[in-house]
Order: structure tokens, then C-alpha cells, then sequence
């Protein structure tokens, strides 16, 4: 798919603020600093349109970007940030959940998880909802410059192995770094084909 562009077109707390019109959306999560801002930008293909930081907590709000005119990419906060206060993790948590379960919109949620880490409880159990739920989605390994090749399918194999436990089968998951800027191509193919089962 090529994307000839990418504009900002609004932050909302709630789903039914969401910005107009409604058009099909692909959304981003996961642990907060995991690369969600930066697996947007890559795949919009544009410097910095969703605002990243090194420092976690960065997305507070559901931040809609209108792609081709057609469809959006959607940057969620992250989850997990142990130093904001109780009461705000909780207002994220109701934030996040608001939207990815009441979107009659969204397509598919993008599960992000850092390619360095073993499977952490808080994404088991977000993943475990998201099967409660009946939520489809699909999962990426991101900041996947950080390993060698070996220790990648090592640690990927370790995690798939441990969602295996509870899962019969993995939706389609794939390997990003949004500095080497590869796995682009292969999340934008898979968004198209999505789309061309909603077209038939
Ligand atoms: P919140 O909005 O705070 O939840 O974070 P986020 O998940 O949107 O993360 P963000 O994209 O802001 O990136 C967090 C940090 O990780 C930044 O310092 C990025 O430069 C870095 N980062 C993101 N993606 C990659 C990657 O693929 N490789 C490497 N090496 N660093 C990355
Ligand atoms: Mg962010």
C-alpha cells in the first residue's frame, strides 16, 4: 500500500469524541515506551507525526491520524508506566479500554511488545482480554534493531511459545525497528488485506 498521505486530524478521551468522519481504523498499543509513536511515524512514512519521547508516558490521549484520505492509524497511550500515580494508570486503562472495545471502527489492534523482553504479566493479561473479549488483533515485535538476528528468533520463539500456552494459534505477528525502518512494508500489506476482505 502506499501511503501518499498522513495528517493529524485529533486527540479525544472518549470514543464517541473521536474525530469525523468514520472511517476504518487500525490502532497501536502496548506497554508505554514500547514504540507505538514510532511504529506510526514509520509506517506513515512522515518524521514525526505522532510526538515520541524517550521518556514514558508520552501519548496521553487516542490520537487519530487520516491516512489517504481513507482510514486511520490510531496511537493509544501506553500501558503499564509504573511511575504515574494509581489514579491516572486507571483513567488510562479506561481511556484504552473505551475506545478498542466500543470502536465499531477499528479494524484490528496492533499489540506491540519489545523484542528484548521476555512476555511481561501486564501483556499476557492484556492479551488474555483481548481473547475475552473477542477483540482481533495482531502482534508486532518492535525496537527489533536492538537484537542479532539469533537472539531475536530466540526471545520471539519464547513468547510465542508462552501465548501458545494459552492460545490454540498466534494471529500473524511481525518484527519492526522503526530505526532501520523495516518491517514497513509487511504491517501496511497486511492492513491492505484487510481491507480487501471488508471490500468483498
Ligand atoms: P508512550 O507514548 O509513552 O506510551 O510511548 P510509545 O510506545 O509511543 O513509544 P515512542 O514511540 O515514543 O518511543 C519510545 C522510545 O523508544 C523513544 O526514545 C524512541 O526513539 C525509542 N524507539 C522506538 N522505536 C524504536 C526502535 O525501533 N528501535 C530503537 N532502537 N528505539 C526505538
Ligand atoms: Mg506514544
Amino acid at each position: 500500500m502506499r501511503i501518499k498521505e498522513a495528517v493529524f486530524s485529533g486527540s479525544s478521551l472518549r470514543v464517541d469524541r473521536r474525530p469525523l468522519p468514520r472511517l476504518p481504523e487500525f490502532a497501536f498499543i502496548g506497554r508505554s515506551n514500547v514504540g507505538k509513536s514510532s511504529l506510526i511515524n514509520l509506517l506513515a512514512g512522515y518524521g514525526n507525526l505522532a510526538k515520541t519521547s524517550s521518556t514514558p508516558g508520552k501519548t496521553q490521549l487516542v490520537n487519530h491520524f487520516l491516512i489517504n484520505g481513507e482510514w486511520y492509524l490510531v496511537d493509544l497511550p501506553g500501558y503499564g508506566y509504573a511511575k504515574v500515580s494509581k489514579k491516572s494508570q486507571e483513567s488510562i486503562k479506561r481511556i484504552v479500554w473505551d475506545y478498542i472495545s466500543n470502536s465499531d471502527e477499528m479494524m484490528l489492534l496492533f499489540v506491540l511488545l519489545d523484542a528484548r523482553h521476555e512476555l511481561q504479566k501486564i501483556d499476557e493479561d492484556f492479551i488474555y482480554m483481548l481473547g475475552e473479549e473477542g477483540i482481533p488483533f495482531s502482534i508486532v515485535f518492535t525496537k527489533c534493531d536492538k537484537l542479532s538476528s539469533g537472539k531475536l528468533a530466540l526471545q520471539s520463539s519464547n513468547v510465542k511459545g508462552k501465548l501458545l500456552e494459552q492460545w490454540e494459534e498466534l494471529p500473524p505477528v511481525f518484527y519492526s525497528s522503526a530505526h532501520s525502518r523495516t518491517g514497513r512494508e509487511e504491517i501496511l500489506d497486511y492492513i491492505d488485506s484487510i481491507f480487501k476482505t471488508i471490500k468483498h
